[in-house]
């Protein structure tokens, strides 16, 4: 498939896991895709792990900054001079109790995975075109009470209402704007969540497909909402979880 062929997608956070993975399956259809990170020795690996220099652009981004964001949306314009699609994906994840959540715990992650997300497609408007597509990686647990999640998966809720308000908003544009939501996926931000050894077969158990998902899984459904082929979805979001939240778990 070539759905992208000489379009051009920003995807925040794609050094690694699902944002690398979509930078991936972009490419290979043909996308100029714009990775950004905040770690420059990561964003030169991703880079040559994608081996496809003439269409990528890496840019050193905190999508906490307004100052990085104004930046990147600069390098993009004079690389590109315009955006099609945008994948709002860098996300951050502080796991404990609400009783041992600190000021800095909830700042990090609204400022990261809120603020962020928001303002990144926000300064990435001016250069977008008319129907164009923005996809937002929130997560399972915006669905599902999880006890050590609560500001985490409040942060993803917010996302989630960020798609149905900026879809109704963009509308006259053209503008589709959705979320996803991924189960359990295998990255470094789930490994490092769940270091003990029986974290991925007590977690694969919960879901009826039986395993966790692989970030090529989410790359599929990202470039599904992105491209024409989703040109009559908008404000919704997409749960790639395995049956996880839609099932009762064990039973
Ligand atoms: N894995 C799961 O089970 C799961 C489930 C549901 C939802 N999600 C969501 O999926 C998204 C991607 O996570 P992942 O699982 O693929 O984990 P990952 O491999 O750890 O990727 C996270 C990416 O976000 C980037 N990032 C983090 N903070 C950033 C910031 N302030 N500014 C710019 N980039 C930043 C990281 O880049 P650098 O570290 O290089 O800066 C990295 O590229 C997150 O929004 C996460 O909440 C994950």
């Amino acid at each position: 498939m070539h759905r992208f062929t000489n379009k051009t997608v920003l995807i925040t956070g794609g050094t690694s896991g699902m944002g690398f993975a979509t930078a991936r399956r972009l490419l290979d259809e043909g996308a100029y895709v714009v990775v950004t990170g905040r770690d420059e020795a990561r964003l030169d690996s991703a880079t040559s792990r994608l081996d496809a220099p003439e269409r990528t652009l890496a840019v050193r981004a905190d999508v906490a900054s307004l100052t990085d964001l104004d930046h990147l949306t600069r390098q993009i314009e004079t690389w590109r001079g315009s955006v099609d699609a945008v994948f709002a994906n860098a996300g951050v994840g502080v796991f404990k109790p609400s009783t041992e959540l600190t000021e800095a715990d909830f700042d990090h992650v609204i400022d990261v995975n809120f603020k962020g997300v928001f303002f990144t497609i926000v300064k990435a408007l001016p250069l977008m075109r008319d129907g164009g597509s923005v996809v937002i990686n929130a997560s399972w647990t915006l669905h599902r009470g999880l006890p050590i999640a609560s500001v985490y998966s409040a942060s993803k809720a917010a996302v989630h209402n960020l798609a149905r308000t900026l879809g109704a908003d963009l509308a006259p544009r053209g503008i589709r704007v959705n979320s996803i939501s991924p189960g359990y996926i295998d990255t470094q931000m789930y490994r490092e969540a769940n270091p003990d050894l029986g974290a991925e077969a007590r977690n694969a158990a919960e879901v009826p497909l039986g395993s966790l998902g692989h970030p090529d899984d989410i790359a599929a459904a990202v470039a599904f909402l992105a491209s024409d082929d989703a040109s009559y979805i908008t404000g919704q979001d997409l749960v790639i979880d395995g049956g996880l939240v839609g099932s009762v778990p064990g039973a």
